[in-house]
């Protein structure tokens, strides 16, 4: 049985959907998490469900994330939240850079690492988004890409405890295509040695450096893309937010953990 730190990390971005029932209803369904050393759930819902996640999932294991933040602590920046408000509601984690950020408000990868860098301030694990879109793929320069934006992405203060990256090709994110395995496999090594180039942050820390997948991950390509090497859990979109589907791709964990085999 793989550790606590070992196991993969399964987190649902909820992106604009849900609603206060739909997130209770979810919370109940979800019940204690999956009970499994093998997979540790987060669960990233609009800002205003924050609370009543946390609430409703209170004594379990499962987290609650952010999807977003602000690099200040407070100030006149209308619309915005700052990474010290969502963890004093209950957030531990909040992605940045997600692609459709980076697409739709203009992020570019010095403001994802500023936001980064607040949200280490706030005591916040950040979930860095990277990944290349379909021309980039077709044009052969997908692990460029992905190696500029790691670089570029994570600030000084990003350590293996506080930072996760996560690989989503933006031409896979809601579109049902995804990489094949060995084009995941190697964008994780490369990832990877990303990481590890960055030092004693990376390679001598409690935790292990942590790289997900994210792109139309589904019940039915989990456990494949989990039991790869480098893969150290996913980013789930569409998928995550219904309980049962979001449960049977942490199920997929548990079997990566036993080789790729479905327990079914
Ligand atoms: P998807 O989205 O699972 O719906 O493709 C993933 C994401 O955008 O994080």
């Amino acid at each position: 049985m793989p550790t606590r730190s070992t196991a993969k990390l399964i987190v649902g971005n909820w992106k604009m959907n849900g609603d206060p029932a739909g997130a209770r209803a979810f919370a109940e369904a979800l019940g204690g998490g999956t009970g499994s050393a093998d997979a540790a759930l987060v669960v990233c819902p609009p800002t205003p469900l924050i609370t009543i996640l946390a609430d409703a999932l209170a004594g379990s294991d499962v987290a609650v994330g952010a999807q977003d933040c602000h690099v200040a602590v407070s100030g006149a920046f209308t619309g915005d939240v700052s990474a010290t408000l969502l963890a004093a509601v209950g957030a531990r984690y909040v992605i940045v850079g997600h692609s459709e950020r980076r697409a739709g408000h203009g992020e570019v990868d010095s403001l994802v690492a500023a936001k980064a860098a607040a949200a280490h301030r706030a005591g916040l694990i950040a979930i860095v988004c990277v990944g290349e879109t379909l021309a980039e793929r077709d044009g052969g320069v997908a692990l460029t890409v992905v190696e500029q934006q790691i670089e570029g992405s994570l600030p000084a203060s990003a350590t293996a405890s506080n930072t996760v990256v996560a690989y989503e090709p933006v031409w896979a994110i809601g579109s049902g295509s995804t990489p094949t395995l060995s084009e995941i496999a190697e964008v994780h090594a490369q990832a990877h040695a990303s990481l590890a180039a960055r030092g004693a942050a990376f390679t001598a820390s409690d935790a292990p450096a942590r790289v997900l997948y994210g792109g139309s991950v589904k019940p039915a390509n989990a456990a494949e893309i989990l039991a790869l090497a480098g893969v150290d859990g996913v980013l789930v979109g569409g998928a995550s937010l219904k309980a049962a589907d979001f449960l049977g791709i942490a199920q997929g964990a548990t079997a990566g953990a036993l080789g790729g085999v479905s327990a079914r």
